[in-house]
């Protein structure tokens, strides 16, 4: 099988799978991330014979795809604001409106000339799943030190693997958001612990934050009701941790946030919530009784209610 034939067949493969943009971006991923070839390259290698083994990959992530496994689980990695994510099944692909969400903070604490400003921001990232925001932060703003926070054990390991595989460090700690920590010694007791468990000198030292400047969540925020709405890829695959909320109370995590942030983060200290569009004016609401100030509602790229930001006074 050449290059060439590879493309025709997984076109004709997936054809009554998928729509043919999407088929056009599963061919271009598999073949520069699965095979390290460009564009250019197809273009210029495409009568080139494929090994054995190539063509039995090319094969099974066809007959994978056919199932709406996303593309992400099988190649096992994703890419996200530049840099490169494993992925397991225990955490949520991360999503390009997380990536404005990330490119909003850095634009708010980097000049244009990558000059971090202040330095030293104590960040902390509440559901990290696969540390796509927390890893990205930390790269982007080398000398923050940067927390993630998780209720699963399982994505904090793809979590911590992200952050080793980026070359940057980040403390990651398993805790329920849905815990009370109205008590900042307690909150601060547990750092320490998770720190010297893990013999994080870096976090160990006097840094260690008694509050952060950056406060940041994208919680789960889909109701149940909006399940049946959703694609077989979605429902099929991704963690439901990650995903849902009851329908009776869809706020839950932004409530638990908002209360944790009125303790932990310092005065003038950022939170910024990725939200689900139809709650923008519901969560501004709620930032603004929780004692936030200058509270907006940003949205993304196609014009959606995605972010919403707010400062403690
Ligand atoms: C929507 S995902 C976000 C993952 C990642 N931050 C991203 O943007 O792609 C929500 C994350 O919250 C975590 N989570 C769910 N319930 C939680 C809880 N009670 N306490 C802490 N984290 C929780 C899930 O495990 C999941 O990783």
């Amino acid at each position: 099988m050449t290059l060439k034939e590879a493309k025709i067949y997984i076109q004709k493969e997936l054809s009554d799978y998928y729509p043919k943009n999407e088929i056009e971006s599963f061919i271009k991923i598999i073949f520069s991330d699965v095979f390290d070839l460009s564009s250019v390259d197809v273009l210029m290698k495409e009568n080139e014979t494929l090994p054995r083994k190539a063509k039995l990959l090319i094969n099974e992530i066809t007959e994978r795809l056919k199932t709406y496994e996303p593309l992400q689980y099988i190649i096992g990695f994703t890419e996200f604001y530049g840099l490169q994510f494993k992925l397991s099944p225990d955490v949520l692909i991360p999503r390009p409106e997380t990536e404005e969400l990330v490119d909003l903070i850095l634009k708010e604490y980097k000049d244009p000339s990558g000059f971090e400003n202040p330095k030293g921001l104590q960040i902390l990232d509440i559901g990290t799943g696969s540390g796509c925001i927390a890893v990205s932060l930390a790269k982007n703003l080398p000398s923050a030190e940067v927390f993630a926070l998780d209720i699963s054990s399982k994505a904090l390991e793809t979590a911590k693997s992200n952050a080793l595989k980026n070359n940057i460090e980040v403390t990651f700690i398993q805790e329920d958001i849905l815990n009370d920590f109205s008590d900042n010694v307690a909150f601060k007791r547990r750092l320490t612990s998770v720190a010297s468990k893990r013999r994080l000198t870096r976090v160990a030292s006097k840094r260690r934050p008694t509050k952060f400047d950056i406060i940041v969540s994208n919680p789960p925020y889909v109701t149940f009701s909006e399940k049946e709405k959703m694609q077989k890829n979605v429902l099929d695959y991704e963690p439901e941790l990650a995903l849902f909320v009851e329908d009776d109370n869809p706020l839950i995590f932004y409530n638990a946030v908002c209360r944790f942030a009125r303790h932990h983060l310092s005065s003038e200290g950022k939170l910024y919530f990725e939200i689900n569009e139809q709650y923008g004016k519901e969560i501004k609401t709620l930032l603004l009784s929780s004692g936030f100030s200058d509270v907006e509602i940003i949205k993304d790229i196609n014009g959606k209610d995605r972010i919403v930001k707010g400062r403690l006074i």
